[in-house]
């Protein structure tokens, strides 16, 4: 589906009825990494998975950086669009960057958060310096840098060589990308600020999700961030590392399964 909204064409994925899920997926991907959870979940749920500002088929605006926050008003403006006044936040990396932003900003329009493969803190100074260098790489090279310099963290060691067909799906979700989108977004991923005070004050149910081989954001803190929420779940996913609802997408959904069941089934 697709509308114009605050300011650029969104694209996202719908299918089913019930509760609201809305998902946010990582960076530099597209709503199709949650393939496998639109077709899980659309059984009980109304599953809205939106290509994020920039990536896969929604537009970005020239010379504006991605922030978080602006891509929560993006998604804000989706639920405005389709009448919805709450949903259950699911943000994997990036998209629990986002997810944070949307609650800090608009608290009552989130029914229930999924931080899954995320964490709450802000770039360091390294980290920082490296998304500048990444979006000089891109300007100068394409994505071909970024899917060379992902691709291998992203993934367990074991998923990056035995699942070659979904190492590949990435690799091409990716490659397809609009550079400008990912220039925009590295920009927004490194002036992000830190969302640690925002955890005790999150006054609806969350549960955290990890890979148990996740480099980019490891099950250790990951556990910590969950602990700090007052109404919290954890979840390690194994066999699975960075993209755990792709690497063992039935851990991953039976996981999500349950806290929806516990939290929002009436
Ligand atoms: C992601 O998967 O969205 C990225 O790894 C997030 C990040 O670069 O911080």
């Amino acid at each position: 589906m697709k509308a114009s909204l605050n300011g650029i064409e969104m694209f996202w994925m719908e299918e089913g009825r019930g509760t609201p899920l809305v998902l946010l997926h990582g960076f530099p991907l597209s709503c199709a990494m949650w393939g496998p959870q639109l077709v899980h979940f659309s059984r009980n749920y109304r599953v809205i998975a939106p290509d994020l500002r920039g990536f896969g088929k929604t537009s970005l605006q020239p010379d504006q950086i991605s922030t978080m926050e602006l891509i929560a008003d993006d998604i804000v403006a989706l639920l405005d669009h389709l009448k919805l006044e709450r949903a259950v936040i699911v943000g994997l990396s990036m998209g629990g960057y986002i997810a944070l932003a949307l609650y800090r900003k608009y608290p009552e329009r989130v029914q229930a958060l999924v931080l899954c493969d995320t964490k709450a803190e802000a770039d360091n100074e390294e980290a920082r310096a490296g998304r500048y260098n990444l979006i000089e790489e891109v300007r100068e090279k394409g994505n071909s840098v970024v899917a060379e310099a992902m691709l291998p963290r992203l993934f367990a060691p074991n998923t990056y060589r035995h699942q070659q067909e979904t190492v590949a799906q990435v690799a091409g979700l990716i490659e397809r990308n609009n550079p400008a989108g990912i220039i925009a977004a590295s920009a927004g991923l490194a002036e992000r600020p830190d969302s640690s005070g925002l955890l005790p004050e999150i006054k609806v149910p969350a549960l955290v999700i990890v890979g148990k081989d996740d480099a980019v954001t490891p099950p250790e803190g990951a556990r910590q961030m969950a602990q700090q929420i007052p109404d919290w779940q954890f979840s390690i996913i194994p066999n699975a590392g960075h993209l755990s609802n792709l690497e063992n997408s039935n851990f991953f959904n039976q996981a999500l399964e349950s806290f929806l069941r516990s939290t929002c089934d009436d």
